[in-house]
C-alpha cells in the first residue's frame, strides 16, 4: 500500500486526476473502473477540463462503474447513472457504447450481476479502479461482513450507509434499501487500485484501514493485499493514523 498525503480535497483531486490522466495517456486501450459519491467529483471535473483542452482523450477508454442502486430510474437525479452522465460522461469524448454501469432496474438481478462480470472479463479486466471508502469501511457497496471472494452481487445497504447517503436525496425515505455492487474479488482483480479519501468524517475509517487488521468486518482492509494499491488522502482523513 502506497499512501500519498495531501493538504486538502483540491490537492487530492489534482493528484488523482493526474494519475488517471497519465495512465490514459500511456495506453492505446484502457479499461477504467469508476466510482460515484462526493469524493471523486473534483477529479472528474479536472479530467473534463483537460479533455476540453485536448490534453487528454477518452476515445480509447472503456469504463465500468462500481455500483448502482436497485429500483432507481436512470433519470432519477440520485441514480449513479445520472451522476456519471452529468459529472463526467456527457462532457468528455468517450464512446457511450463503452460505458458500463450495473442496471438496477433489471428484471432478473442475478442475471444482471453475471452479465456485468462477463462484460468486465470480455473487456480484458479493469486496468485501474478508482475507489472511495465509506465511513463504515465499505468499498463500492460491499458492506461489513461481505466475503472477500464476492463477485458482482446484490447487497442490502446498512442503515448507516443509507443515512450517510441521504444527503444526495430530497427525502431520506427515498434512499433505496438495496444495490448492485461489484464484489471484493471483482475489485481485487483490477490491475491497479486508487483509493481517494478526504475529510475528518473518514478519519476513523482511515485509522482502521492503515493501523488495523485485514478482516471481512472491514471490507476496505482487503485492498491492503493488492500489489498495486495507492491511497491519496488528505490531512484530515489521516489525522487519527498513528
Ligand atoms: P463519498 O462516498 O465519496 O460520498 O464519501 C464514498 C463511499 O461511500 O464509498
Amino acid at each position: 500500500m502506497k499512501i500519498i498525503e495531501v493538504d486538502n480535497y483540491e490537492q487530492m483531486s489534482l493528484e488523482a486526476a493526474e494519475l488517471i490522466a497519465n495512465r490514459l495517456n500511456e495506453h492505446n486501450e484502457f479499461v477504467l473502473g469508476l466510482a460515484t459519491g462526493g469524493t471523486p467529483e473534483g477529479a472528474y471535473h479536472l479530467l473534463i477540463e483537460w479533455n476540453k483542452q485536448r490534453k487528454l482523450s477518452f476515445k480509447h477508454v472503456t469504463t465500468f462503474n462500481l455500483d448502482e442502486y436497485i429500483g432507481l430510474d436512470r433519470e432519477h437525479e440520485s441514480s449513479y447513472y445520472y451522476f456519471m452522465m452529468n459529472k463526467l460522461f456527457n462532457h468528455i469524448d468517450i464512446n457511450k457504447d463503452k460505458i458500463h454501469i450495473p442496471n438496477g432496474l433489471a428484471m432478473n438481478l442475478a442475471e444482471e450481476c453475471a452479465r456485468y462480470e462477463e462484460a468486465i472479463a470480455s473487456a480484458g479486466g479493469i486496468d485501474l479502479q478508482v475507489l472511495g471508502i465509506g465511513q463504515n469501511g465499505h468499498i463500492a457497496f460491499n458492506e461489513p461482513g461481505t466475503s472477500f471472494d464476492s463477485k458482482t452481487h446484490v447487497i442490502e445497504l446498512t442503515p448507516s450507509t443509507r443515512e450517510v447517503n441521504a444527503r444526495f436525496f430530497n427525502d431520506p425515505k427515498e434512499v433505496p434499501t438495496k444495490a448492485i455492487t461489484m464484489g471484493i474479488e471483482s475489485i481485487m482483480s483490477s490491475g491497479e487500485l486508487l483509493l481517494l479519501v478526504s475529510g475528518k468524517e473518514k478519519a476513523d475509517a482511515m485509522k482502521r484501514l492503515i493501523d488495523g487488521n485485514i478482516s471481512e468486518d472491514f471490507p476496505a482492509s482487503a485492498l491492503k493485499q493488492h500489489p498495486s494499491f495507492t491511497v491519496i488522502a488528505d490531512r484530515e482523513a489521516l489525522s487519527k493514523v498513528k
